[in-house]
Formats: C-alpha cells, structure tokens, sequence
C-alpha cells in the first residue's frame, strides 16, 4: 500500500556510507552529512545531527555496520571484539530513548550467526530494522486517525515525524493519515524551547507535504485549550515504561496536566521498540540533561543575562494516568496500566 504525505527520509545508506539530513541546520539549510566511521556516527547522534527516539536507533545500526567493516578489515577473526568500544560509544551517545539500546543489541544479537565479511548481514539487519520502523509508523497512522473525530484539531510537540524515524513519523505519521482522510481541520505545533524542533522540524516537515501548521509558543498551549480550539494532542516518545508512563520531550507532561483540566483527548504513538518492558516505572527512566547555551543561546546568539545559569532536562515523564491512549504498532492501549500494557506487548 501506497502512504500519500511519505515523502521525507532523514536516514539513508548509499554506496557505503550513512546519510544523515542534517537537523541541526534545518529549515533554512539542507545539508546532508555524509559518516563513514562509528565514533563520527556517535558524535552525530550526540550532536543532533539526528534525533528522535526510532532514528538514533537506526541511525546507530548503521553505525555498527560501520564498525564491522572497520574491526573487520584489521582483525577477520577478532572483529566482535574489536567493535566492542565502538558499540559503547554508540550506546551511550543518548541515555533516555531506549531505541537506541533496543537497535544495538538487535545487531549484537546477528553477531553468532555471521562467518566471513559481517557487513552484508549487518546491513542487511540495519536495512531492515529502518523498513520494520516505517512500516510500524503506517500502521500507527492508520490506528490513530482511526480515533479522530471528522474535522479535529490536534496540537502535537516536539518531532516525532519523519525527521524522528525510519520515514512516516509517529505522532505525525497519525497526522499524515487522519489528515489524508480528510479528518483534520487544523494543526498547531508548540514550537519546542529550547531546540525549537517544533518551529523548525515539525512546520517544516508538514509543508514538505502541503499539509498546513500553526505554530505556538509553548506557553500558549493552555489559552489554546481554554478557547477550545484543540481535541487532541498526539505526541511520540523516547521510552514507555511497563505500567504506561511515557518520557517525551520537555514540556509533554505539562501538555498531558493541561489536557486533562480542559478535556482534551491525550494520544502517545509510539513503536514497541520504544516500550521498555524491564522498567517497572517512569520514575527510573534516565532523563538526559542538556548543554546550558541551548536555553541560554538562540542560534548561537546569547539571549539571556549574561551569567545566568539555566537548567535544561530534554525530556520529562507524564504518568500513565494522564495518558487516554497509547497506539503501537501491536495495538491501541487505552487508559494504560502495567497489565494492559503487558497484554499488548506479549
Ligand atoms: O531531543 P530529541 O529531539 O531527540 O527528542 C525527540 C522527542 O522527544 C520525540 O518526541 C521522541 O523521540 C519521539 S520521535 C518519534
């Protein structure tokens, strides 16, 4: 099946080599930034150069092609422990998406199987690892848009489309189908202090494919719903833990506080390879605390009084009891709890 608005593709392998559409410098650049090793493939991911949970994952099993190809061609009979710094560089490039884990012990785990040249099997497993990823996006899509009423107005954070996956998107992946159906009357997106990936990203991503966005500033959000001008807030996330709480991107749990007061349907769409299943709760999710010029700095250029400190945590945790629905690729889980979320994993 054809997806109309599946256009965009921020990760791609060609002739040898990672192609990472550089996030950082988007929307006024398109630059493509061409990787060749595993430890530059680390430092992007750190960097932003990529980001969103399902696309550092892929984006790392590539990685770990690379590294084969390097351990490879200096130990043949050694390589799976010549890669091994490699593999913890990639590991520990971001702490709090599990996708990034969840795809390397996934390459780790095609490692006994391999004799000879491990890259045609390790590019072929990272290959499909990003064409699962678009394929669960789609079938997100259609769950999701099949819970909007006719004519919704939806708000989203962050990215979580194209540019944050193999290609489709979660949280847009939704947008992109109840919109092809004809169901959406309008998007907003918060604009996503500090790294704006909503003003810059996301409204980028959406008029790639002629679908029309609002942008807010964050703090705009609750008179938005106080006017009852939205229905639904979908967003994505970087880990789902076994009872349901969801870690996303700085400001979702404010969303998830301000839906609730005014009525408004709350939706995560997110892969199972988001879901971690060994963390009983939200509580224990590493929350990854970022650089201080982000909040301090736009563009580079300083913004606050100079010698202000700033506290930037890039992610927080909305409880599973904000959420009304959580839409995997396996299934819809409403109203989540550890045994609805267990049921829709086995
Ligand atoms: O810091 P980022 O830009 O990597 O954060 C991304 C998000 O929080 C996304 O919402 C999340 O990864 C889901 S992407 C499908």
């Amino acid at each position: 099946m054809t997806y109309q608005y599946d256009t965009l593709r921020a990760v791609t392998w060609r002739a040898d080599q990672l192609h990472l559409l550089d996030q950082r410098k988007l929307p006024q650049e398109q630059t493509v930034m061409v990787l060749e090793n595993a430890p530059n493939v680390a430092q992007a991911i750190k960097d932003m150069v990529v980001r969103g949970a399902p696309a550092i994952g892929i984006t790392a099993a590539y990685g770990v092609v690379l590294a084969a190809k390097a351990a490879h061609a200096t130990a043949p009979d050694n390589w799976q422990t010549v890669i091994e710094p490699d593999m913890q560089q990639l590991a520990q490039a971001r702490p709090t998406a599990v996708n990034l884990v969840w795809a390397l012990e996934r390459m780790k785990a095609c490692f006994a199987k391999i004799t000879g040249n491990p890259v045609p099997t390790l590019l072929e497993e990272a290959r499909r690892i990003q064409q699962e990823d678009i394929d669960a996006n789609h079938q997100m899509g259609d769950l999701g848009a099949a819970l909007l009423p006719q004519g919704c107005r939806v708000l989203t954070h962050c990215n979580a489309g194209a540019l944050a996956t193999g290609g489709y998107g979660t949280a847009l992946g939704v947008i992109r189908s109840a919109y092809a159906a004809g169901k959406v009357s309008q998007v907003y997106a918060d604009e996503t202090r500090p790294w704006l990936q909503g003003a810059r990203l996301t409204a980028w991503e959406l008029l790639q494919d002629n679908i029309p966005v609002t942008v807010l500033a964050d703090s705009a959000a609750a008179a938005l719903m106080l006017q009852k001008r939205v229905d639904w807030i979908i967003v994505g996330s970087d880990r789902i833990t076994a009872n349901g709480d969801v870690a996303n991107k700085i400001g979702t749990y404010s969303l998830a506080i301000l839906a609730r007061q005014h009525g408004v349907k709350f939706m995560v769409v997110a892969p199972t390879s988001t879901v971690d299943m060994n963390l009983a709760e939200g509580s224990q999710i590493v929350i990854e605390q970022r650089a201080m010029e982000e909040v301090l700095t736009i563009g580079g250029q300083p913004m606050a009084a100079n010698g202000a400190k700033a506290w930037n945590p890039s992610f927080d945790v909305t409880p599973a009891a904000l959420v009304d629905v959580i839409v995997t690729e396996k299934g819809v889980v409403e109203q989540p709890t550890t045994e609805r979320v267990a049921a829709m994993m086995s």
